[in-house]
């Protein structure tokens, strides 16, 4: 199996892709397998936050140019490959991609699906497809124009260069940058804490970054203020503030 599951303590599922032969490619089976995986952690209650991981050595190379080397455009659009990157695209837990090695093309797609990003000190992002003739078409043009903006974006595009993880890290493109033997360690320390927190407060803090950033401002800011006058309907809310105050540890229920 080219993914791995694995449910940890702590709340936590770790997804691995380990197809090392081909870098981690994402053919249509590690892509099926992906939504599969993503479809079911969703679902589970007992999963409050995953990480996403390649192997030590990669993240994932891209798309595979072997399998679409001779596609036609009614190939790709019979693939529908927007099929398989939606249950991640609307994953609606914290999700942490681990980097190491290269996170190319879809891979770099595919840590930009996760909401923070570990990388490796040797990490490598970068959107090549134009140098294989074609354009990123996994949200490559957009999600990266917002994560760094229109000019830092553009070259990376343009050019098909990798920049190096500290690159990305100061451009926005990285929330963190640990040495290449500490990248899953961190990543899941970084999952328990998160699993811990209040289970709809997380849900709703992702919501509303990820669809907030895409509205008007004051229709934004209107979703905002009523998820947050939502909140003091939870469990979560009456005991983190009450164990505040009675200077305790709070006890969450994710209710
Ligand atoms: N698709 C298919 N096979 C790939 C692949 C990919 N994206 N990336 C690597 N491989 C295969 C190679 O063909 C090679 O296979 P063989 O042993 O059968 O020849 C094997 O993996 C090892 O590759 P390298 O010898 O090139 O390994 P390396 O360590 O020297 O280099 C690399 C690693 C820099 C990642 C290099 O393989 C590379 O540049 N890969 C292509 C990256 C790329 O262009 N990605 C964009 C794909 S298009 C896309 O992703 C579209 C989209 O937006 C969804």
């Amino acid at each position: 199996m080219d993914v791995k599951l694995e449910r940890l303590p702590g709340q936590v599922a770790c997804i691995r892709i380990d197809r090392p032969e081909a870098r981690n490619a994402l053919n249509a089976a590690v892509r099926e397998r992906l939504a599969e995986i993503f479809i079911e952690i969703a679902q589970d209650e007992t999963v409050h936050c995953a990480v996403l991981a390649g192997t030590d050595k990669v993240f994932a190379a891209g798309a595979d140019i072997k399998a679409m080397a001779t596609a036609e455009p009614v190939d790709m659009m019979l693939r529908a490959g927007e099929r398989t990157w939606a249950p991640l695209k609307d994953f609606p837990k914290p999700l942490i991609a681990a980097v190491n090695g290269y996170a190319l093309g879809g891979g770099c797609e595919l840590a930009m699906h996760a909401d923070i990003i570990i990388a490796g000190e040797g990490a490598r992002f970068g959107q090549p497809e134009i140098k294989v003739g074609i354009i990123p078409g996994a949200g490559g043009t957009q999600r990266l124009v917002r994560a760094v903006g229109k000019f830092k974006a553009m070259k990376i595009l343009l050019t098909g260069e990798p920049i190096a993880a500290r690159e990305a890290e100061a451009m926005g493109l990285v929330s963190e940058v640990v040495p290449d033997g500490e990248v899953l360690d961190r990543a899941l320390a970084l999952a328990r804490q998160i699993a811990a927190m209040p289970q709809l407060a997380a849900r709703k803090i992702k919501e509303l970054v990820l669809q907030g950033s895409d509205l008007p401002l004051e229709a934004a800011l209107l979703l905002e203020r009523n998820t947050f006058q939502l909140m003091f309907g939870t469990a979560d809310q009456k005991e983190g503030m009450a164990a505040f105050l009675e200077k305790r540890a709070p006890s969450f229920t994710g209710r």
